[in-house]
């Protein structure tokens, strides 16, 4: 491929496997594996991704450059090896680790049969980065800011939970990390496991519910994990396994399987656990709510004294930590940083990107390039193809009783789907290239009108069998944001969550939580123009200046393909399907939008209880 400098960057054999292209520096192509494997979190080596970022941009085996990876085993070895000397960790949880690590070190054999290549067809040269060094890298260097602290907090990556320090142009430099045993991420999953939500990646759920409760048990959370001098933390080992039986773990394809964290010592201190298939009582939510407070303490704490080593007011916060949008969107109140920046994947695909930015900003000496805009660097189809493939679909529609028809341009798109949304009807919208990250943010998005009280019950009736502890998000013309939340700026990833300014909570309870606050996405123009289009239709039409926004999926990952959206439309009773210029109508129209009564009550309370104990 000439001069150009291509760098595939890769999080793999860990959960949310992942792929990413650099092409002299830009970053042409991204996208999590379960979203083409259809299994969530989807942990192994993303051989599907791979194929795909290469497609995308024509490229073949030989013209990468560098594969950089977000994982090095060999990283920190001397205090790996002084634990194990003091410590004499489980046998089990070594050869865990172990395999993983061999896992990593066959990367490039992998890559060969991803491509389906001779292992010496692929010239590039391989690269491990270290884990926080990449999440650090993945924030930092597609972030707006010329220079910011720079902070990444997770679970664990290459025996290191926090790593933090400070970025200026395309340098990075690290000033210091909290190590094994100690986690912030890890006492966060425990809490999450000991409320009886046991899959991968739901410490989200735990965030939601923890706005029911009250944080009546915060001291004796605080005895859990303490706040040690210097920003540092450190958990009760008492209460965990990690340290001494570890956790078992599976990464090596399929989803991620996480064993149990916590010890009988927490229940000893904390209660009895509640099992999966209880019912959540306000001591559960109460536990919610106090391991939320502790998390922020903690993590206040330590960006406190990150902003007095670096004296920059603004953050870039990475890791799976980077997650909890609700504490994100108080950094600014309890902390010295006047500005936050998350990337849309801030968890561990994120990492691809760091890795191979580290390549390319400090491997290669070369400088930034332009900062992330938006979220949709996924596959894209071609709006004729996909006419074609509704048309040979036809007969199946007809059946499902919809009708098929083509938008004269996007105004009328526009203009119709927001009149069909103030009508109340659930709108499935699959636009441009997929997003990139946990969020959809308005090109693979299920979206109805934020005014109406119902909407839970509607989507959990008609797609979503979710918590009902679990608020909706909304998406916001960008210029809209001062009128409606208590605070003014960009937010245009779902990384964070603001107050609804109190007067107009009662105008959008869809999209209000129980506390009165918003996860939102800022729309911009630049970002997003269809979009942005489409909300300021709806506000022509109704006089506010949002959508309610959830993933396009059905307990799936988010859709990637539009036979998997039409799919989705039909599975589901979903009122308007639009495939780019293409609009699906269930008919007779939104008139039967609304549950009909009378098996509407019990079937909400069944959709409830399945949510809430699942
Ligand atoms: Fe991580």
């Amino acid at each position: 491929m000439g001069s150009r400098t291509a760098i595939l960057g890769l999080n793999a054999y860990h959960g949310d496997s992942s792929a990413c292209l650099l092409v002299d520096g830009e970053l042409v192509a991204a996208a999590e594996e379960e979203r083409f494997l259809r299994v969530k979190h989807w942990a192994g080596f993303p051989a599907e991704a791979v194929r795909w970022c290469l497609a995308e941009a024509g490229l073949e085996a030989d013209d990468l450059d560098h594969v950089a990876i977000n994982r090095d085993p060999s990283a920190h070895l001397m205090q790996k090896v002084l634990f194990a000397l003091r410590r004499r960790p489980d046998v089990r949880a070594v050869a865990d680790r172990l395999k993983n690590a061999l896992c990593i070190g066959g990367a490039e054999q992998a890559l060969a049969e991803a491509l389906d290549v001779e292992p010496r067809a692929v010239r590039a040269h391989f690269h491990r980065i270290e884990h926080h060094r990449a999440h650090l890298a993945s924030s930092f260097l597609v972030s707006p800011f010329e220079e910011a602290a720079i902070v990444s907090v997770d679970g664990f990556g290459d025996f290191v939970s926090t790593m933090w320090g400070y970025g200026q142009g395309s340098r990075i430099s690290i000033l210091d990390k909290v190590s094994f045993p100690h986690s912030l991420g890890l006492f966060y999953l425990a809490i999450t496991q000991y409320l009886g939500f046991h899959r991968y990646g739901d410490e989200y759920k735990v965030m939601g519910l923890a706005s029911y409760g009250e944080p009546t048990r915060v001291r004796d959370l605080q005895s859990v994990v303490r706040k040690l001098p210097g920003g540092r933390f450190e958990l009760d080992l008492d209460c965990f396994l990690h340290a001494s039986e570890g956790i078992s773990m599976a990464w090596d394809g399929g989803a991620p399987v996480l064993g149990l964290s916590y010890s009988k010592e927490l229940e000893r201190r904390l209660g009895p656990a509640r099992a999966p298939d209880e019912p959540i009582t306000d001591e559960h939510r109460d536990l919610a709510a106090s391991a939320q407070a502790v998390y922020e303490e903690i993590l206040f704490h330590l960006l406190e004294q990150v902003s007095r080593e670096v004296h920059f007011d603004r953050v870039c916060l990475s890791g799976g930590c980077a997650m909890n949008s609700v504490a994100n969107g108080k950094i600014t109140e309890r902390t010295r940083f006047r500005e936050v920046w998350v990337q849309p994947a801030a968890g561990d695909a994120g990492g691809a990107i760091g890795a191979a930015l580290c390549i390319w900003n400090q491997g290669l000496g070369r400088p930034r390039t332009q900062p992330l805009q938006g979220a949709y660097l996924g596959p894209r189809f071609d709006d004729d193809d996909v006419g074609r493939e509704l048309e040979e679909l036809s007969p199946v529609l007809a059946d499902a009783g919809c009708r098929l028809r083509r938008a004269v341009d996007d105004e009328e798109l526009c203009r119709t789907v927001a009149s069909k949304l103030a009508d109340g009807a659930v709108v499935g919208w699959f636009q441009g290239r997929m997003e990139w990250g946990p969020r959809a943010l308005g090109n693979r998005s299920i979206l109805c009108d934020p005014r109406r009280a119902d909407v839970r019950d509607v989507l959990n009736l008609k797609i979503k069998r979710r918590e009902s502890f679990r608020p909706f998000a909304p998406s916001i013309l960008r210029e809209a944001v001062g009128e409606w939340f208590e605070k003014d700026g960009d937010a245009p990833f779902m990384a964070e969550v603001w107050p609804v300014r109190a007067e107009r909570r009662s105008e959008i309870p869809a999209v209000t939580h129980v506390d009165g606050t918003g996860r939102l996405q800022t729309v911009s123009r630049e970002d997003n123009p269809l979009f942005h289009r489409l909300i300021s239709a709806f506000r022509d039409e109704t006089g506010v200046p949002m959508v309610v926004n959830t993933s396009f999926n059905e307990s799936e990952p988010i859709v990637c393909t539009p036979g998997q959206a039409i799919d989705c439309f039909l599975r589901t009773r979903m009122d308007l399907l639009v495939i780019g210029s293409h609009v699906v109508e269930r008919v007779p129209e939104p008139a039967a939008a609304l549950p009909v009564e009378p098996d509407r009550d019990r079937s909400t309370q069944r959709a409830t209880v399945r949510g809430e104990t699942a």
